[in-house]
């Protein structure tokens, strides 16, 4: 049996011993977004090397929600700069629910871009004349990072857009401290149009997987990010990616990942693979039941923890 046909046989049990999982809430804040069956799940790895190993409903599409967080963030990096950016929006973990309406208090800039404050901010950052040419610009970044056109799933944006209340509230708040500027309603807009942009599992764990290749699409080999700013992508989804949940998951689970409302999750391992779980069931923290069980499972499967020195 070959290293590949053990890791495909890996994540077939996976998906065979969690698919029975009943556990978590479909998220329905969003109207849209509680119309989706809760028994979708599939799990996808794409090694640095470009290898594709996918089980389940690898080809569904949904919406990213915030994973998106991360590649925003890299655009606004790439525009603006390190420490530019640093001035908009920090790096520190909350602990925190993904939605809290929480600024720090001396600064006054949103904690970290992984919080929905916070990608407000970074996503008011990306450069472009017109909101047309943010818009593109946004769809592009993806494209690079995914290998193929993206498309925005209209239905949900303007579901986001008109029951936002609380995304709006932190917009106004973030404006009057001066960490966004004017037009705000222009940002909210393509920070819900950012959520709303439609994936698979398979691109996700290929979003992933360029990130674990420093930056470059192991499938395309299209340089998707400057290589300067991967290391901050991962520093912050290692940190606060999985909100609330970030120490536990950086203890147990051990390598850098970002979940969103949908159900996605991103693993990344550097210089191994990119990891993609779908499944919409949440736990209260907002992050998708199955893929947590299943990113743990395959971390201590495959020794996957960054830290882990066995074999050292
Ligand atoms: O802003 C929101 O509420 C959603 N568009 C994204 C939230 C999200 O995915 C949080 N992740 N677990």
């Amino acid at each position: 049996m070959t290293d590949g046909d053990r890791l495909s046989q890996l994540l077939h049990t996976l998906h065979q011993r969690y698919q029975s999982l009943r556990e978590g809430q479909v998220a329905d804040y969003i109207p849209e977004l509680s119309k989706v069956d809760p028994d979708l799940f599939s799990i996808c790895i794409v090694t640095t090397q470009g290898e594709i190993y996918s089980v389940g409903d690898h080809d569904h599409l949904f919406t990213v929600q915030s994973i998106s967080k991360v590649f925003s963030y890299g655009l606004a990096l790439e525009d603006h700069g390190r420490d530019y950016v640093l001035t908009r929006v920090g790096v520190e973990p909350t602990g925190e629910d993904f939605n809290s309406i929480v600024l720090d208090e001396a600064s006054k800039r949103p904690y970290n871009p992984m919080v929905n404050a916070g990608a407000i901010a970074t996503t008011s950052l990306i450069k472009g004349k017109t909101p047309v040419d943010r818009l593109n610009r946004l769809l592009e970044m993806f494209n690079r990072y995914i290998g193929h056109d993206v498309f925005i799933d209209v239905s949900v944006f303007l579901s986001e857009r008109m029951t936002g209340h609380r995304n709006r509230a932190m917009a106004h708040l973030m404006r009057n401290f001066g960490m966004i500027d004017d037009p705000i309603e222009e940002s909210l807009d393509l920070y819900f149009q950012q959520c709303s942009v439609l994936v698979n599992c398979q691109d996700l764990a290929i979003m992933a997987a360029t990130l674990a290749n420093r930056g470059i699409n192991p499938i395309t080999q299209e340089r998707a990010i400057d290589r300067r700013y991967v290391r901050d992508l991962l520093s912050v989804m290692y940190t606060c990616g999985m909100y609330n949940f970030a120490g536990e998951w950086a203890y147990t689970v051990g390598f850098p990942a970002k979940s969103g409302v949908s159900g996605g999750i991103i693993g990344v391992v550097p210089n191994q693979m990119g990891i993609g779980i779908f499944s919409p069931p949440l736990d209260v923290r907002g992050n998708s039941v199955r893929g947590v069980q299943v990113c743990e499972a395959l971390s201590q499967d495959l020794n996957l923890h960054v830290f882990d020195c066995q074999g050292c």
